[in-house]
C-alpha cells in the first residue's frame, strides 16, 4: 500500500473510467447463448482499443485477460466455451493496467429476464455490501475493520454466506497488495488507511454456506456446497474526507 501522487491518481481515474465502460458493455453482452470465452475475447479487443494493459494475462499463469465465473463458480474462473444458459449468474471480473497502475472491478449479472427472489437477494445484498464498505471509508484514518464491519453488516442482514478465505486488498503497483480487506470484521480494528491509498473492495457472498474449493480447472473458485455465489468489486481511492470510486463511469 502506497499513497499515490496526484498525477497517478489522475491516471487511475482515467484508466478506471475506461475499465468501467468496458465492464458495462460486457455485462450487456452476458446473455444466454454467449460463452464466457466469447465475452473474454471481446474484453481483450476492447482493452487493446482503449490503450489499457491486459495485466491479468499470464498473472501467476492465468491464461486470459479476465475472470468469468458461473453459478457456484464465484471468482477466478477461466473463461470457458460452454454457452451461458438462461438463469445463470455470471461474475465478470476485469483487471487492467493504465500507465502501469492497476485497476480492478467486478459485477455479477443474471442472464435472463427476471431473477428468482433468492438470486435477487444475493445480487442486491452483495452489491449493497460493496456500497456500504465504500461508504464506511471516512477519509484519512479509516481502519480496515471499519470497511469489513460495514460489508459484514449488510451481508448478515441479507442472510448470505460470507466467503472468508478470499478478501479485498490494496491495489495499484501490483494486483494484490497489503493489507487484506476481509468482508467480515470489527469497527476500529486493523491497519489505518491513509489518504491517497487505493483499495480493491470486493464482497463475495453465497446463498449457502461460506466454504469454497478450487475446481478441477485449477482456477475457478466454487462454493463447496454448490450454492450460487456473487461478487462485486470496485477500486477506490481513500481521500481526506471519504472515498472516490475510480472504477465508475
Ligand atoms: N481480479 C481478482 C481480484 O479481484 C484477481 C484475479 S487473479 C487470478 O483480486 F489469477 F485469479 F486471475
Ligand atoms: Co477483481
Ligand atoms: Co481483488
Amino acid at each position: 500500500m502506497r499513497a499515490k501522487t496526484s498525477a497517478e491518481i489522475e491516471a487511475m481515474r482515467q484508466g478506471g473510467k475506461k475499465l468501467a465502460q468496458i465492464l458495462q458493455d460486457l455485462a450487456a453482452q452476458t446473455q444466454p447463448g454467449v460463452s464466457p470465452k466469447e465475452i473474454a475475447d471481446m474484453a481483450a479487443a476492447e482493452i487493446k482499443k482503449a490503450g489499457l494493459q491486459p495485466v491479468l494475462q499470464g498473472y501467476e499463469g492465468f491464461d486470459n485477460v479476465m475472470c468469468i465465473s458461473v453459478n457456484e463458480g464465484i471468482v477466478h474462473g477461466m473463461p470457458g466455451k460452454r454457452p451461458i444458459k438462461e438463469g445463470d449468474i455470471v461474475n465478470l471480473d476485469l483487471t487492467v493496467g493504465y500507465k502501469n497502475l492497476i485497476l480492478d472491478s467486478a459485477v455479477s449479472v443474471y442472464a435472463g429476464l427476471t431473477p428468482p427472489a433468492d438470486v435477487k437477494r444475493l445480487l442486491e445484498g452483495t452489491r449493497k455490501a460493496l456500497e456500504a464498505g465504500i461508504n464506511a471509508i471516512r477519509g484519512n484514518g479509516t481502519r480496515v475493520g471499519d470497511i469489513s464491519a460495514a460489508t459484514q453488516d449488510v451481508l448478515d442482514r441479507y442472510k448470505l454466506g460470507i466467503i472468508r478465505d478470499l478478501v479485498g486488498h490494496a491495489i495499484g503497483d501490483k494486483i494484490h497488495e497489503e493489507p487484506n480487506i476481509p468482508n467480515y470484521g470489527v469497527t476500529g480494528t486493523g491497519p489505518v488507511l491513509p489518504a491517497g491509498v487505493t483499495l480493491a473492495i470486493e464482497p463475495m457472498a453465497s446463498l449457502g454456506d461460506w466454504h469454497i474449493d478450487t475446481a478441477k480447472d485449477g482456477w475457478t473458485v466454487v462454493m463447496r456446497d454448490g450454492s450460487i455465489g456473487a461478487h462485486f468489486e470496485h477500486t477506490v481511492l481513500v481521500t481526506e474526507k471519504g472515498a472516490e470510486i475510480l472504477t465508475a463511469l
